[in-house]
């Protein structure tokens, strides 16, 4: 086999065989093809596009690139959540708790943030004395006994996605649907649930910018997914502005406990009851969505869902004071408000400027390795739709530092953009696949 004439196929816009597919992944895990081949290979996929056979194949090929969990010491059918990559999106510390407290199996690996988008592992971090690392027994002892574990994914896990993803990264070659749906697929593969509930997200703040791409990656990841013997349900979802009012680690991580506690706001808490009803169908929990959205309510109203999150985190050894309003999180020392310099209603928070300030508060990470602030971030107080005055406060920004205040202030200034005409906010959750 020969990497520049797969890459000459490639490049033709030809398909790659089974066995070339394997090869380049080998090739890419071991480090026999270099990052140029690596990298003009991705380009040509790029511009080229694979059929859904090539697709599926390099997925699978990925996911066995390396460890694979073996989840069989849990009793149950295990499930499991995954978000494209969004601002504000906390709901996996809203919807493991539902899930689990109703007594299906989540052992979740999650990963950390990067670029504009937040990851599950930095805020669950952000909870003072939390671990991210377990054993293997530990992590299983856990889901065994709790129903629910939060553990950083293992850097054995799909060496090849770890590689292709440090090229595609610095070549351009990120938004590349066959690549993304394969990169993604792999991880939850190799992470070994049976159902997977997929959150893609569409809009400004997310990979897929419009409607008509995020129906081609689900689909690309619904055809993996079945071919790797997975129940996948994929969900689309807005992401043209942030998803509730909190972005940043340890805010957010507040806002998943008021939405626990039935105070979060109307569309976290949506979404999240949305997100765990399918997690309850895939689980065999219940035997219709409708039947498992109530419950999910149910599980949420009555405090079970809390009580949950309270035992998840102690067990990972984090500390909480439930009685106070911050809750025992770490706090930023500066507030800055925004404000409304004129009357009208809010037309655009584009989720990609919120991100990107939150970034420069210091919340985000712009490469691995990166330190980040947990208590810096933004706080929005006017969202899509509402109606505002000259001189109402649109947010409040939370930082530590004068530079990356002033650098934030401005970036989340430009998000926000208001009309003099009544403005309609489009739906949240798009459709189900
Ligand atoms: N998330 C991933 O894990 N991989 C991609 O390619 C894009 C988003």
């Amino acid at each position: 086999m020969n990497i520049q004439r797969i890459i000459e196929k490639k490049r033709d816009g030809l398909e790659m065989s089974r066995a070339e597919i394997e090869y380049l992944v080998k090739g890419i895990s071991d480090g026999s093809i270099p990052d140029y081949q690596i990298a003009a290979w991705a380009m040509a996929v790029y511009f080229q596009g694979m059929n859904e056979r090539e697709t599926a194949e390099l997925a699978l090929a990925m996911a066995y690139s390396g460890e694979v969990m073996d989840l069989s010491p849990i009793a149950g059918i295990k499930v499991d959540k995954h978000s494209t990559g969004g601002v504000g999106d906390k709901t996996t510390m809203v919807v493991i708790p539902l899930v689990a407290a109703a007594g299906v199996p989540v052992a979740k690996m999650s990963g950390r943030g990067l670029s504009h988008t937040g990851g599950t592992i930095d805020k669950f971090e952000a909870i003072p004395g939390f671990q991210v690392e377990r054993t293997y027994q530990e992590f299983m002892a856990q889901v065994n006994r709790v129903k629910a574990a939060v553990i950083a994914q293992s850097g054995h896990l799909v060496p090849a996605d770890k590689r292709l993803y440090a090229i595609r990264d610095v070549t351009a070659t990120v938004e590349s649907i066959p690549l993304i749906a394969s990169s993604i697929m792999s991880k939850k593969i190799a992470s070994g649930a049976q159902g997977i509930v997929l959150d893609v997200k569409v809009g400004s703040g997310a990979f897929m910018k419009d409607r008509m791409e995020a129906g081609k990656l689900a689909r690309a990841m619904l055809t993996i997914g079945r071919s790797a013997g997975r129940e996948i349900i994929v969900v689309l979802t807005d992401m043209n502005q942030p998803l509730g009012k909190m972005v940043g680690n340890a805010l957010e991580v507040k806002e998943a406990i008021d939405t626990l506690k039935g105070k979060g706001p109307a569309d976290l808490e949506e979404l999240s009851l949305h997100l765990a009803a399918h997690m309850l169908v895939l689980g065999k929990n219940c035997t219709s969505f409708a039947i498992a959205l109530e419950k999910a309510r149910e599980l949420l109203l009555s405090g079970q869902g809390l009580a949950k999150f309270q035992e998840l985190v102690q067990e990972q050894g984090g500390r909480l004071d439930y009685s106070r309003a911050d809750y025992g999180l770490p706090q930023a020392n500066w507030r800055e408000k925004i404000i409304a310099e004129k009357t009208g209603y809010i037309s655009q928070l584009d989720a990609l400027e919120v991100g990107r300030a939150a970034m420069a508060l210091g919340a985000g990470r712009g490469k691995i390795g990166d330190l980040i602030d947990y208590t810096v971030g933004i706080k929005l107080l006017k969202k899509i739709g509402d109606r505002v005055e000259a001189g109402d406060c649109l947010a409040v920004i939370y930082a530590n530092g004068k530079k990356s205040l002033l650098n934030g202030y401005k970036l989340l200034k430009n998000a926000f953009k208001i009309t003099d005409e009544p403005v309609k906010c489009g739906e949240l959750i798009i459709e189900v696949l």
